[in-house]
């Protein structure tokens, strides 16, 4: 017998009616009482009304109409398993964080890959940005790192995310197309956001089609900080290289694929785990200092941009295992809650605007979609080091606190008094000096969103550069607007000219539309 596949019988000679025999336990309801009959109701003769005291019956329904929970806002499809991070060597001349201290520290990790815009029940193989969240259950807390399958991101400022948001799921009058490409809303806003255009030829590139989660890269997407003993702090990028390799699907694979099995990527994960081909991620970081931050051409606060890695070489810290597929998919895999915010000591965030975004709101979504403050006691978040705390009380309260106090400082002995603050093993931000005027403007550092652009395109061989093509004339030719067509071409006019007349001669536009403004608009102009 496989893990996770259960031996079954058959009813012995057609016997259908099935009792509590044989060592298998009575059914109960949710008060422990053990049900009778679970086939028919309770009603008032054979063929007549069905009775109101019920209360097995009605049990069971009340409990399955209140079954749904809001899927998430985004990534609602996802696909969960767990594992462990091994560290190869001591970080500690960078960071503080307990899971980089010594090598050989196994650390146990959730991690969930899911598509960014389809709804929970729609395809593996959509072109989509891939989720690759991953919680690590340290023993100084719980650290989040919340990434992608794509280095870069649409947008540069959290308050644009609702815009890209709804633009790329389904259009509110009509309830269609689900998926973010073939969409006039989706090419119409991109096609207005400059920003958008490196992300857009990641988008359409083969990385947007992923063989399978395991053949898959992660990124953290955000510099973030690492912090030593000693408070002081370098900048990170974090990668996560797959040990199986890089693979992709070519795109009429993909359709294919969404039509015979829609649950490929979840169903190969799940395969590979069960017959006990653990797949593996390499964690590397880029690593660089405030000097390297302040020569480096892009801003290093701009998700838009990557850092290349022939500039900041990646490092290669440890190895992420996945060995163990869920028990229950709704209560490990759906109750998950991942949080940028979720850090531990020694690993801080950056300034970065949809960074700082971001922080705000996880927390706030997840409150909603698991309807209480309380989800942090639900298994799969709980942290497993010593939690201690004076929060209490609201829906589903499960670990108030059991003595006296309540609050701090307080007067009450150990062991009645509670938890204390702890300057030394707490976790603390990076000092950084803050001075400026409040300002809604855009940094000029932010404002080229060409040249990573080119130089992505640039890169890739030709068969790729020819997929990147294809799929721009697939998703524009499904545009219902010519004019939203046009735009996108005159924003590719910065990217390349190959790319651009390729665009057009499979859109079947003989003469090149003027190239976009480069910028929404002048970045350092002050209202008067
Ligand atoms: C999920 C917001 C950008 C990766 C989510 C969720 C929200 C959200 C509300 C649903 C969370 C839940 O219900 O548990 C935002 C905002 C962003 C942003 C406001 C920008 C301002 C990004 C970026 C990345 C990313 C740049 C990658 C680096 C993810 C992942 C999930 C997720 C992987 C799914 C987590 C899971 O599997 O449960 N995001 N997001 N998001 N986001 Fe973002």
């Amino acid at each position: 017998v496989r893990y996770g596949e259960e031996e079954f019988e058959r009813p012995a000679g057609g016997e259908t009616h099935q009792t509590a025999r044989d060592g298998r336990p009575p059914l109960t309801t949710q008060q422990g009482v053990v049900v009778a009959d679970n086939q028919n109701t309770l009603g008032a003769g054979a063929r007549g009304p069905a009775l109101l005291e019920d209360f097995p019956f009605r049990e069971k329904l009340f409990h399955f109409d209140h079954e749904r929970i809001p899927e998430r806002v985004v990534h609602a499809r996802g696909f969960g398993a767990h594992g462990y991070f091994e560290t190869y060597e001591s970080l500690s001349d960078v960071t503080r964080a307990d899971l980089f201290q010594e090598a050989g520290r196994r650390t146990p990790a959730f991690v969930r890959f899911s598509t960014v815009a389809g709804n929970k029940g729609s395809t593996d193989l959509a072109r989509d940005v891939r989720g690759f969240a991953v919680k690590f259950y340290t023993r100084e807390g719980n650290w989040d790192l919340v990434g992608n399958n794509i280095p870069v991101f649409f947008i540069q400022d959290a308050i644009k995310f609702p815009d890209i948001i709804h633009a790329a799921k389904e259009a509110p009058d009509r309830g269609f197309p689900q998926a973010q490409t073939a969409h006039d809303n989706f090419w119409d806003l991109v096609s207005l956001l400059p920003e958008s255009t490196h992300m857009l030829l990641w988008i359409m590139s083969d990385r947007a089609i992923p063989r399978s989660f395991r053949f898959m890269e992660g990124f953290g997407v955000h510099t973030f900080r690492l912090i030593d003993a000693q408070g002081r702090s370098t900048f990170v990028k974090f990668h996560w290289k797959p040990k199986q390799g890089l693979q992709s699907v070519l795109w009429n694979e993909a359709l294919k694929i969404s039509g015979a099995d829609p649950d490929f990527h979840r169903r190969d994960l799940w395969d590979a785990i069960t017959s006990g081909d653990f797949p593996e991620w390499e964690l590397g970081l880029q690593l660089f200092d405030d000097e390297f931050a302040d020569r480096f051409a892009f801003d290093v606060l701009d998700p838009t941009k990557l850092i290349p890695e022939e500039e900041v070489p990646i490092r290669t810290v440890g190895r992420l295992v996945l060995d163990r597929v869920v028990d229950n998919f709704f209560a490990e895999t759906e109750q998950v809650a991942f949080c940028t915010q979720n850090v531990v000591p020694g690993i801080d965030f950056t300034d970065d605007p949809l960074l700082q975004g971001r922080n705000f709101s996880y927390l706030d979504t997840q409150l909603k979609r698991l309807g209480s403050p309380n989800f942090t006691s639900l298994p799969i978040n709980a942290p497993k080091c010593p939690v201690a705390h004076f929060q209490q009380d609201g829906h589903m309260a499960m670990a108030n606190p059991t003595s006296r106090a309540n609050y701090e400082p307080n007067s009450w002995g150990p062991g009645v008094g509670g938890p204390r603050e702890d300057p030394v093993r707490g976790f603390h931000s990076a000092p950084a000096a803050q001075v400026g005027e409040k300002r809604r403007l855009r940094p000029d550092s932010f404002a080229d969103h060409y040249s990573q652009a080119r130089q992505f395109f640039i890169s890739q061989t030709p068969v790729e550069q020819r997929h990147i093509i294809d799929a721009f004339v697939f998703e524009l030719s499904k545009c219902e607007r010519d004019d939203i067509r046009l735009r996108m071409l005159g924003g590719l006019r910065h990217v390349h000219d190959d790319l651009a007349r390729g665009v057009a001669d499979g859109l079947g536009v003989e003469q090149l539309p003027e190239p976009v403004e480069a910028a929404r608009r002048p970045i350092t102009d002050l209202p008067p």
